[in-house]
C-alpha cells in the first residue's frame, strides 16, 4: 500500500505543502515518490493567434522546461535525505493528463497533491487541476489544503 506516490509540483506553497505530506506518509510507508512537473508548451494555435514567429514561440517553450527544471530541483532539495527511491520527471502536456498517465504508466497506487496552484484564483476552492485528478484518476488521491 502507498509503495509508489506520484507528486505534482508546480512550485506553489500547496504543492509544497503536498510534498511535505507526501514525504511523512512515505517515510511511514516506504514508499518511492516520484515528483513530477508537467510543462504546458505554446503551440501552433498561438502563433496563429498572434503573429509570433516559430523562433520566439520555441524560446518561450525552452524558458518554460527551464522553470519545470528548476522546480524539481527545488523539490529535491526539499526532499534532501529521503531514505526511499526517489524520481523526479518533467512531463509535457495538459496537466492533469500527464498527471494520470504518468500515475497509470508507472503503476503509481496514491496522487499527493496541492489544493490550489500558481494560479490561486481566490473564489475557486480547489484549482483545475487538483479537481480533474481527483476526479479521474483511479488511485487514492490526497489534496492537501
Ligand atoms: N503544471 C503542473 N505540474 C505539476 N503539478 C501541478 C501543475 N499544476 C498544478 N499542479 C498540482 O496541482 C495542485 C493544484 O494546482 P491547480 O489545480 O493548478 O490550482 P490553481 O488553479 O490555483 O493553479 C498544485 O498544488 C500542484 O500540486
Ligand atoms: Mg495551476
Amino acid at each position: 500500500m502507498y509503495s509508489k506516490i506520484i507528486v505534482p509540483v508546480d512550485g506553489s506553497e500547496s504543492a509544497w505543502r503536498a510534498l511535505e505530506n507526501a514525504k511523512a506518509i512515505g517515510e511511514k510507508f516506504s514508499s518511492e515518490l516520484i515528483v513530477v512537473n508537467v510543462v504546458q508548451p505554446y503551440n501552433n494555435a498561438a502563433l496563429l493567434a498572434v503573429p509570433l514567429d516559430h523562433s520566439t514561440i520555441a524560446q518561450g517553450n525552452s524558458d518554460l522546461e527551464r522553470i519545470g527544471d528548476k522546480v524539481l530541483e527545488m523539490a529535491k532539495e526539499r526532499l534532501q535525505g529521503y531514505p526511499y527511491p526517489l524520481e523526479f520527471c518533467l512531463e509535457t502536456g495538459h496537466p492533469s493528463e500527464r498527471i494520470i498517465a504518468l500515475s497509470k504508466k508507472l503503476g503509481a497506487d496514491a496522487i499527493i497533491l496541492g489544493s490550489r496552484g500558481l494560479s490561486g484564483i481566490a473564489e475557486f476552492f480547489l484549482g483545475s487541476v487538483s479537481s480533474k485528478v481527483s476526479q479521474y484518476a483511479e488511485v487514492p488521491v490526497l489534496i492537501v489544503k
